[in-house]
């Protein structure tokens, strides 16, 4: 039977539209309006979508986006100032600097420059140790999208075989964290792993971040296995055009699992909703207000 298909665009709508209820109670009840500040440096083609996709969900969704589109020639010192002046400004509940960035620029000193209670990516080393130690946390927006998509069909993780391939500090180690949080059985797969097709094998629930287009084939699938494709890698399609694929061979993988995520439509469009929640979260938090309740 085919694979039920995780309609990740449906779940995030109804997760932003869930923040903008609450971000509109927010401002009646109490006049505080989310502040998110969206830094891009240079011009990254790729980057400057994924950048204007943001700040129009922050809008939609009743928040104020504050962008910052600094030149690629900025220097280190020049940035970690803006950063600096963001961490003070009130109107700011949340910072993201795009990554990648500029050559002369360390992307893990702008990191740590960031206030971790204004760190809406959770990539801030205080908040990584706080994930990691099951501390309260902004956690990373992919792999949060992660969690809530297996969990639309898989309510509780726990006991199940958790397989995840990549180790990137934006979405393998931090799933994995989220996924042993959950009290699954985690495994951590990676370029060096002996045999992954078993490993893969394996899992209850398998979560491909790799970065190499259908590089995960039907037969590592497990039968019934829920399949988390987090890849977005563009391939040549037919006519000269260029098409979209995930890190799992869809098909193939979508004839034997018993639920998956399709490209594009999963877990991307969950990112800007999870970063939402993130802003909102840390906004409710800076403002001694309970987490709000988002169902
Ligand atoms: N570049 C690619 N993914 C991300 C992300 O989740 N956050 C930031 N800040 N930059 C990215």
């Amino acid at each position: 039977m085919a694979a039920h298909i995780i309609d990740g665009k449906k779940i995030s709508a109804g997760l932003r539209g869930n923040v903008a209820d609450a971000v509109h109670r927010l401002k009646r009840d109490r006049g505080i309006v989310p502040g998110l500040a969206v830094v891009l440096v240079g011009n990254n083609p790729a980057s400057e979508v994924y950048v204007r996709n943001k700040s129009k969900a922050v809008t939609e969704a009743g928040m104020r986006p504050l962008d910052r589109h600094l030149p690629d020639s900025i220097s280190e010192a020049e940035l970690l100032a803006l950063i600096d002046a963001l961490n003070a400004d009130a109107n700011v509940n949340g910072i993201l600097v795009q990554l990648p960035l500029p050559r002369q620029i360390d992307p893990q000193k702008v990191i740590a420059a960031i206030d971790p209670d204004k760190d809406v990516d959770g990539f801030h080393p205080l908040n990584v140790g706080r994930l990691g130690s099951g501390s309260p946390a902004l956690v990373p927006c992919t792999p949060l999208g992660c969690i809530i998509l297996a969990k639309t069909v898989r309510p509780s993780l726990a006991g199940l075989e958790a397989v995840v391939i990549g180790r990137s500090n934006i979405v393998g180690k931090p799933v994995a964290q989220l996924l042993l949080a959950a009290n699954a059985t985690v495994t951590i797969a990676h370029s060096k792993t002996r045999d992954l097709a078993a490993v893969c094998r394996r899992a209850d629930v398998l979560i491909a971040a790799i970065g190499q287009p259908e590089f995960v084939r039907g037969d590592w699938i497990k039968p019934g296995a829920t399949v988390i494709d987090v890849g977005i890698n563009r391939v040549p399609g037919e006519g000269g055009k260029s098409r979209i694929v995930g890190d799992v061979a869809h098909a193939e993988a979508s004839a034997v699992a018993g639920a998956i995520t399709p490209v594009p439509g999963g877990v991307g469009p969950m990112t800007i909703a999870c970063l939402l929640v993130n802003t909102l979260r840390a906004t409710c938090a800076q403002n001694g207000l309970p987490a709000p309740n988002l169902n």
